[in-house]
């Protein structure tokens, strides 16, 4: 075990040369540093260096064939890593870098198939926080940095998660205080005739859409894993996190919102009437009401089995539920405060020995997709409607 140090930074948004020199220098010779982006922390190493890339997989416990993002602090870094620039990745690097956005190029000889998983693609990415960016800078490498969390566990959204995960196993953890955003970047594949996201993230569908003529969506993002299909980020086909309890999602049948807002319906008229009994200060719309009731009657019955059960609500709805373990994700209204709290609630109920999660769904779009993109893989797909 090494002795594993972690620096805090005093003013996150102007990290000093002093604060992070020596964590460069480690990353230079070949070592491990954590670090905060604006997405997830990172586990970094010099993205040129095959032992440092055996040392990231060896801490994450993480395949070898799953390969690395390459992190840079500025355009000039690009060049040297990818054999070219195709059109769309000019765009795109000109629109969203730097940012939540990972381009996959075509890869130069100078990166070693150790960092791309064997790919003759590349991954990389410049991300916004300026800790990360003055780290690169000073580190004068490119740094191939995946989540900093053990393989199969939510990605670390503070340096405290980073430490439970990674003490012993790495020289520094740069503590920057919590994340912006909380889930990991989009991942967009320029170097095919279409550009391709293989990742839903921060930068949307929508937004990519009003940039390109023509984007795909890789299909191993919206469905489970089928026979046959081969995702073209590898990362797609390993068992993602799942947490120890079993997650159910809980969703609204296309049938039952019709019902909902439809005068002279049945539910349309038991709803109205529970809703009315509870008075004028009555604030939650009818589909909140009806999701926070079916919710709380799975997870009523099986708390009533004696199973430690947990539900994951919203500001919203978070009164409405009765059982003993319960926490809001955030806000129904604002995507970007789910995304943000979103594994530091999973983690909480690992930690907690939950061993059956209800959680709420949420829109499919904007950052909606990649919210549900990691539900629905901490689910394994599994989704009752109601
Ligand atoms: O926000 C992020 O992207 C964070 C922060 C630290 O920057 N990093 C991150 O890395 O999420 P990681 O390793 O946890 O996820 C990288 C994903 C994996 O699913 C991997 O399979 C895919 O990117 N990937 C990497 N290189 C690829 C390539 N050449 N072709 C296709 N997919 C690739
Ligand atoms: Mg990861």
């Amino acid at each position: 075990m090494m002795k594993t140090k972690r620096i805090v930074i005093r003013d996150v948004r102007h990290p000093q040369d002093e604060e992070l020199a020596e964590a460069a220098g480690v990353l230079r010779k070949g070592g491990l540093v954590a670090f905060p982006t604006e997405t997830v922390y990172g586990l970094g190493g010099n993205a040129l260096d095959e032992e440092a890339a055996k040392k990231i997989y060896a801490a994450k416990g993480r395949p070898s064939d799953n390969p690395l993002i390459a992190h840079i602090s500025c355009m000039e870094e690009l060049t040297p890593l990818v054999k070219e620039i195709p059109p769309a990745g000019k765009i795109l690097a000109k629109a969203f870098w730097p940012g939540p956005l990972t381009l996959i190029f075509p890869k130069s000889g100078t990166v070693p198939y150790t960092t791309t998983g064997g790919l003759d693609t590349v991954a990389v990415r410049m991300p916004a926080d300026p800790v990360a960016r003055k780290l690169i800078r000073l580190a004068k490498v490119p740094v191939a940095a995946p989540s900093a969390n053990t393989s199969g566990r939510p990605s670390p959204t503070t340096a405290d998660h980073v430490q439970q995960d990674m003490e012993g196993k790495i020289q520094y953890i740069i503590d920057g205080g919590p994340v912006g955003i909380g889930l990991e970047s989009t991942i967009v594949d320029v170097s095919g005739p279409v550009p391709t996201i293989l990742r839903p993230g921060a930068v949307t569908l929508e937004m990519l859409n009003g940039l390109l003529g023509q984007v795909r969506v890789d299909p191993a993002i919206s469905g489970p894993m089928t026979e046959g299909m081969r995702p073209k980020a590898p990362g797609m086909k390993y068992k993602h996190y799942a947490p120890r309890g079993e997650l159910t999602l809980v969703a609204l049948k296309a049938e039952t919102l019709k019902c909902l807002y439809t005068p002279g319906s049945r539910l349309y008229g038991e709803v109205s009437r529970m809703m009315a009994d509870r008075g004028k200060n009555w604030k939650l719309d009818p589909e909140s009401f009806y999701m926070a009731w079916k919710v709380n009657e799975l997870a009523a019955e099986k708390e009533r089995e004696g199973k430690r059960t947990g539900i994951i609500g919203t500001d919203e709805t978070i009164d409405e539920y009765t059982a003993a373990i319960k926490r809001s994700v955030g806000k129904r209204e604002n995507a970007g405060s789910i995304a943000h709290n979103l594994y530091a609630v999973l983690r909480e109920f690992d930690d907690l020995g939950v061993e059956y999660i209800y959680s709420e769904s949420f829109a499919h779009d904007h950052l909606g997709s990649a919210i549900m993109n990691r539900l629905n893989k901490a689910a394994g797909y599994r989704i009752i409607e109601v």
